[in-house]
């Protein structure tokens, strides 16, 4: 199996007890490439690190929503300047969260999000979009500048999805579509264009089933891409190989 895990958080803490050991293991369970995302400016710099030290991973960096009100000074000739690295291929995670109240106002939200965009276009690369619970505000930004790139973690529905898709961006599925109850994410993994849809973990959150609420990594997509391919009628090494093709299409690699 080659799969690309399109959004991994190896940084976060839930991997300090033995992430040397794990990644290592990767390759032999069936994953060929990681994206690793940064969320936080600290964490874009772990993204890059681990982007130099292991040939197999890359890196997008971007600071998301939850962290937009504490964005250093400079944050952005700063990030830019780490895509002096061939290997930093994409802004992210960036978007817009209204899920938690003690998230930041949502006019620094939509700041960060739309001087990240323009960034990422101005660079010409593509952008890892987060959305929870601000599709409205969200599609409205992404309809101003139609960037390249992800809605990744996609939980919207089946009409959202479709706007989505005509504004030319690919789709992201991870371990929630394995839930019993995520019937609209079934209906989305159904239904997204073949040519447009991409893996990935979210790790070390969202572990599919049967390792629902345990520590999650990149060997497990084998488990959402069973339950999709199954939604779609296909072979799941097929649904592996042409995910990845698409998340290589999208990276420009
Ligand atoms: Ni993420």
């Amino acid at each position: 199996m080659n799969i690309f895990d399109s959004h991994a958080h190896y940084d976060d803490e839930a991997f300090d007890p033995d992430r040397e050991a794990l990644i290592a293991s990767l390759p032999e369970r069936g994953v060929s490439e990681v994206l690793n995302v940064g969320a936080s400016f600290e964490g874009s710099l772990r993204s890059v690190e681990f982007a130099q030290k292991y040939g197999f991973f890359y890196a997008a960096v971007g600071i998301h929503p939850e962290y937009a009100a504490d964005a250093e000074e400079q944050y952005l000739p700063k990030l830019e300047a780490l895509f002096a690295n061939p290997k930093v291929l994409a802004v992210g995670e960036i978007g817009l969260d209204y899920h938690w109240a003690e998230n930041p106002p949502r006019e620094i939200q939509k700041r960060v999000f739309e001087r990240q965009i323009e960034l990422a276009q101005k660079l010409g690369r593509p952008i890892l979009v987060h959305s929870r619970d601000a599709a409205a505000d969200t599609l409205e930004i992404l309809g101003k500048y139609r960037p390249a790139g992800v809605m990744h973690c996609f939980s919207g529905s089946v009409e959202t999805l479709r706007e989505v898709l005509a504004l030319g961006m690919y789709i992201s599925l991870g371990g929630a579509v394995t839930f019993k109850n995520a019937k609209k994410a079934k209906a989305v993994a159904a239904a997204v264009p073949a040519d447009r849809l991409l893996l990935e973990t979210d790790c070390p959150y969202m572990a599919p089933e049967p390792n629902r609420g345990r520590r999650c990594d990149s060997s497990m997509i084998r488990d959402t891409a069973a339950v999709i391919a199954a939604l779609r009628g296909e072979e799941v090494e097929t649904l592996v190989g042409r995910c990845r093709e698409n998340t290589l299409r999208m990276l420009g690699l």
